[in-house]
């Protein structure tokens, strides 16, 4: 059931997301039910996945057994008590059934007793999840803004955006917030959609356990989608983002990369450096005067975060726009030349006025002197 059941959604899915731009998957992914589309929802790999999966799976086989119970009674019905054509000339209304208690009473009770088979695994699933940080849990906070996600880390003094980056077996419990309108995180093979409200007291939790590495050689981290679900404005499709899972290590190492400063290693990456100023007023790279600045915004009565998002480890994200183009040359250039064009709404400024120079000189400093290894 549940194979015939993943064979359709993938199916589905897989086709949407073709016909979807999505120019920063080289080889696409195959139309099959192997678990390989990115918005996978039945692959369940992490403990909360699994116990939706669960109530799914037990829904699905009693709407099943309902659909037979009621279907091949109804087929047997039709064949065997049609009106043969002798019998047209004098045709009698069949014995009547009305007041039946004990059908009546059978009709009532079995659907009661069947929503009680959903409704326990349903509970047991919510009340399952903690709405306070366990102990051993690694906490990050989520804020949505229109149109890209905000990832800090409390524990580690790390605020980045549109790539989640995180240790493999570890619980995570998040915190999500909204800077803006209500937005929904999703993170379709980590489990099921959590709102994200805008409002300081509105917090929505999420809890899980991040499942292994695939492939415990994968040094550079692997890489789930996510997506916001929740109608948000003209962009709303283009709220993406991308969940990256590390080892333990590669992951300690990626935190400590994030607290280095851009090395500047060239003319071109210098002259960017400089251009960077005109950015600063929105966007922090750590180790840069940008990041003083942010502190002396946030320090203010009544604090005023900086619009845009951190770019601290531009250089290696594989996304910009938040997971909607790849991170190359004609991407960024593109994007800062007329970001509406990739993103209608944008709050982004349009660096129209940026000669090739200038555009070769920030797209050095950020492409290449936030780039770190780890
Ligand atoms: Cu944010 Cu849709």
């Amino acid at each position: 059931m549940h194979f015939v059941l993943a064979f359709i959604v993938n199916s589905l899915f897989a086709r949407v997301s073709h016909a979807a731009e999505r120019p920063f998957d080289e080889g696409g992914y195959p139309l099959s039910f192997s678990f390989k589309s990115p918005m996978d929802t039945l692959a369940g790999l992490t403990d909360w996945a699994s116990s939706i999966n669960h109530v799914y799976l037990i829904t699905t086989i009693i709407t099943v057994l309902v659909f037979f119970a009621v279907s091949i009674p109804l087929i047997y019905a039709i064949v065997k008590f049609r009106v043969k054509e002798e019998d047209l000339e004098n045709l009698k209304p069949p014995k009547q059934v009305h007041g039946n208690v004990m059908l009546e009473f059978a009709w009532t009770i079995i659907p009661v007793i069947l929503l009680f088979f959903i409704a326990i695994p349903t509970w047991e699933g919510i009340f399952d999840r903690p709405d306070k940080a366990p102990d051993n849990a690694f906490v990050v906070e989520v804020v949505g803004h229109q149109w890209w996600w905000e990832f800090k880390y409390p524990d580690l003094g790390i605020t980045t955006a549109n790539e989640l980056h995180l240790p493999e077996n570890t619980p995570i419990f998040f915190k999500l917030t909204s800077a803006d309108v209500i937005h929904s995180f999703w993170i379709p093979k980590f489990g099921g959609k959590v709102d994200v409200l805008p409002g300081k007291d509105a917090v929505n939790t999420m809890f899980f356990t991040t499942p292994p590495l695939e492939n415990p050689q994968n040094e550079g981290g692997e890489y789930y989608q996510g997506q916001c679900v929740e109608l948000c404005g003209l962009s709303h499709a283009l709220m993406r983002f991308e969940a990256v899972l590390h080892s333990q290590d590669g992951f300690d190492r990626w935190a400590k990369s994030f607290h280095q400063a851009p090395v500047v290693a060239s003319e071109l990456e210098s002259k960017g450096e400089m251009l960077f100023a005109q950015c600063q007023v929105c966007h922090t790279i750590s180790g840069t005067p940008s990041e003083e600045m942010e502190k002396q915004m946030l320090a203010m009565d009544p604090p005023s975060p900086k619009q845009g998002p951190n770019l601290t480890n531009f250089g290696n994200r594989r996304t910009i726009g938040a997971g909607t183009r790849k991170n190359t040359y004609e991407n960024f250039a593109s994007w800062l030349k007329d970001p509406q064009a990739m993103k209608p709404g944008a709050t982004m400024t349009a660096f129209s006025h940026f000669s090739d120079q200038d555009m070769a000189a920030i797209a050095a400093y950020l492409r290449y002197s936030t780039a770190k290894t780890y």
